[in-house]
């Protein structure tokens, strides 16, 4: 499974891929940028992944959406999905095993994702 995939990286992470012997069964998002969507559409293509979106995403061609407080299985993995609503609408992060946090945009290193851009939700973070 890859989080967050970026069209500009794709044909790196395929060869990462392909180095190490592993298939790619899923990309999933934690939210809904172009950069993010369009990577996983050409991944789709070329090796037959599903994708997985926030639930009221605005996305038709995902194959599956995850929602709050849905555990998701991956072999012997739970990721938990979890509701971080801010740098998009339906943003969500993802509870690995609940030892790892995959945060996508809603927290960077000395930062998080912007609220202004693409549906963030500005108005909600307004400090008055
Ligand atoms: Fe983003």
């Amino acid at each position: 499974m890859l989080l967050d995939t970026v069209l500009e990286q794709v044909d790196r992470d395929l060869q990462v891929l392909d180095h190490l012997g592993l298939g790619l069964r899923y990309c999933w998002e934690t939210h809904i940028h172009a950069d993010h969507i369009i990577g996983a559409g050409k991944l789709r293509q070329q090796r037959g992944c599903r994708v997985l979106v926030p639930q009221n995403a605005t996305v038709k061609s995902a194959e599956r959406s995850g929602s709050d407080g849905e555990t998701l299985v991956l072999g012997g993995v739970q990721i938990e999905a979890i509701a971080t609503p801010g740098h998009t609408p339906s943003h969500l992060v993802y509870l690995v095993n609940n030892t790892h946090l995959l945060t996508g945009d809603a927290l960077l290193i000395r930062g998080c994702g912007r609220t202004d851009l693409q549906s963030g939700m500005r108005e909600l973070f307004t400090i008055r």
